[in-house]
This record gives structure tokens, C-alpha cells and sequence, in this order.
């Protein structure tokens, strides 16, 4: 299936390049260009390599490697394990792929991806994610605003809140052959938060394709949430006028909410949230302070204004 996004910045850059002018870029920006240096090493690097765009939401931390991002995984449809994923992955067929849209939108049906992805723009997103688990990464991805597909279907006024679900496939998904979880994996958010121009629809990371272990061929992304709520390899998206059901939520809603948002201040039973561990950074390395909504707060904030956050968890 031919994707838009097949050809990259970085894939005719070698990753330390592409690292490298990533943080020059947002070190120019982050400084109002000031420094002849810099903008004589910028007008260097822009004779080697061609132009991209920033999209205003990145992050300018160092990413994690891919290496990292693709080997430390949950996703428990091929195991339990951190590992497994990147072991066991290799069965699911994500081609073809199509999601259901249905509910309260004007053009229920199912979508193929390929013609999903020749009417969304595909970008480049570095965002922050952080696990319940207090563990965290700096990640590329590439996607499209989520809001693009459901404009796709046209969401009815009537609808309030989005529910994905991820693929049912025992036969390729190794983990779903144990009850682990009332499969499918499913989530929710808020249309509100569906809309925002944070959320989007993965389908790469550093350029490449999706890796499986990572949610291919689409996963959401919503970086200001616990990364339970970006649910993996969806394949139906359901718009509805309640809240709906979300897995962990369902296993245990004493430690799982349904907003789910990134909260130093409110603790989950098992972990303290006020800090994390960023993977990669080494054994001995100290603890990074957790910022509230990860660190999105600007952008975020105000969907939840008047909510009491820790009875909304
Ligand atoms: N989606 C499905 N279908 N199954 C899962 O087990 N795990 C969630 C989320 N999406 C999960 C899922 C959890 S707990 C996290 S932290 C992230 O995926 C992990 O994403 P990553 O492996 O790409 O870092």
C-alpha cells in the first residue's frame, strides 16, 4: 500500500543528523535565532539537507532512540512483557487495513487506510509520552489530526465522546489467547479532546513506517494523557453521546480513570506520579519532576477548567 509518508526527512538522513538539526532548529527558535554562529551553522546544514517544518507542538528534548521506542513496549495483545512486543509482532498482518467509523456521524462505513492517508496531512510530531508505570520517552512521530478523520465521516452535533477499539486477531496476536484483558483493548476520550490539535493518528515514528510493536498501522496519540489511553492498531471508531468504556478503567477503576490525564499532584495507588523515569537515560540517572498534563498544559488546560482533576482521574 503506497503511503504518503513513506518518504521522509530522515529517510535520506542518517538519524544523528536528523537529531542534530532537530535541536539546532529548536535551539534557533528557542534563542529568536540570536547568535551568528548558530545562524551560519543553520545556513550550513540547509545546503546538505532539505526544509521541514516545525510544528509548533514539539518538544526540543532529545528523542529516545528507535532502538528504545520500538523494544520497550505495552501491548499486551502479544504479551506482557516489555520485550515481547518486539518479539511477537511480526504475525499481524496491517495490510490491508481499514477502520469501521460508525455512531453519530454522517458517513458511517468502513475506511480504507490508504485512501485515509491521500486526504490527511501527515506530520511530524515530537511529543513527550508518558506511562501510568512513572516511565517516559521523547518520541517522533508521524501522523495526521485525528480531527481530519472524523471530519472524514462528518461527526453529528449529537455526538460527545469517541471510542476506538483495537484489532480482534488471535491468530495473529499471540497475547489475546489469554484472558489478560476483556479483548479487544478499548478507549475513549471526550469529542473535545478528540478535536484538540494535539491528538493524532500515528502511523510512523523517525520516518519509517510504524513498527507493529508500536500500534501499526494507525495507534492514537494523545500526549497529555497516560499512554493506556493511545490505544494500538485501531480498527473502529465509534462516535457516541456517553462516556464510553476504556479497558484499564474496566479492570480496575479504583486505579484507572477515564480522563487519565498526566497529574503529578494525584498519585496512582502503586506509583507516585510526581516523578519518571526517562528510558535511556542510564541506571544512575536522577529522576525527572513530572509536569502537569506532561507538559501541555498551555494547549490543554482549559478543556477541564472547573473539573476537580483528582475525583476526574
Ligand atoms: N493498545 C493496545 N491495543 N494494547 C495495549 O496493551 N498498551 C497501552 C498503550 N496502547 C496497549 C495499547 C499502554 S499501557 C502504553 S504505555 C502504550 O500503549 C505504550 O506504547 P508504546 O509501546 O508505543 O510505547
Amino acid at each position: 500500500m503506497a503511503r504518503p509518508n513513506d518518504l521522509k526527512y530522515s529517510d535520506i538522513t542518517p538519524e544523528s543528523a536528523y537529531l542534530n538539526r532537530r535541536q539546532l532548529m529548536a535551539g534557533l527558535v528557542g534563542a529568536g535565532a540570536a547568535g551568528a554562529g548558530m545562524m551560519a551553522a543553520a545556513g550550513a546544514q540547509a545546503q546538505t539537507m532539505p526544509d521541514f517544518e516545525i510544528s509548533g507542538f514539539d518538544t526540543s528534548e532529545t528523542p529516545n532512540t528507535f532502538e528504545e521506542i520500538t523494544t520497550y513496549n505495552n501491548f499486551y495483545e502479544f504479551g506482557t512483557d516489555k520485550g515481547d512486543p518486539a518479539r511477537n509482532a511480526h504475525t499481524l498482518t496491517t495490510d490491508p487495513w481499514a477502520v469501521e467509523i460508525d455512531g453519530m456521524v454522517e458517513r458511517p462505513g468502513s475506511y480504507d487506510l490508504g485512501d485515509i492517508l491521500s486526504k490527511v496531512n501527515i506530520d511530524e510530531r515530537i511529543y513527550r509520552f508518558r506511562c501510568v508505570e512513572a516511565w517516559s520517552m521523547v518520541i517522533p512521530w508521524n501522523g495526521f489530526e485525528l480531527r481530519e478523520l472524523l471530519d472524514l465521516a462528518g461527526v453529528q452535533p449529537s455526538a460527545k465522546y469517541v471510542r476506538f477499539e483495537t484489532l480482534y486477531r488471535p491468530d495473529e496476536m499471540i497475547g489475546q489467547n489469554r484472558a489478560v484483558i476483556d479483548w479487544p483493548y478499548v478507549e475513549g476520550l471526550r469529542l473535545d479532546e478528540a478535536m484538540h490539535p494535539l491528538t493524532i493518528m500515528a502511523t510512523g515514528l523517525y520516518g519509517k513506517e510504524l513498527p507493529n510493536q508500536n500500534g501499526a498501522p494507525l495507534r492514537l496519540v494523545v500526549p497529555w494523557k497516560y499512554g493506556f489511553k493511545s490505544i494500538k492498531s485501531v480498527v473502529k471508531i465509534t462516535l457516541m453521546d456517553t462516556q464510553p468504556e476504556n479497558t484499564w478503567k474496566a479492570i480496575n477503576h479504583r486505579e484507572y480513570g477515564f480522563y487519565s490525564n498526566v497529574n503529578p499532584e494525584v498519585s496512582h495507588p502503586r506509583w507516585s506520579q510526581a516523578s519518571e523515569r526517562r528510558i535511556g537515560s542510564g541506571l544512575f540517572a536522577g529522576r525527572l519532576a513530572t509536569l502537569k498534563f506532561n507538559g501541555y498544559e498551555e494547549q490543554v488546560a482549559s478543556l477541564y477548567s472547573g473539573m476537580d482533576l483528582s475525583v476526574n482521574y
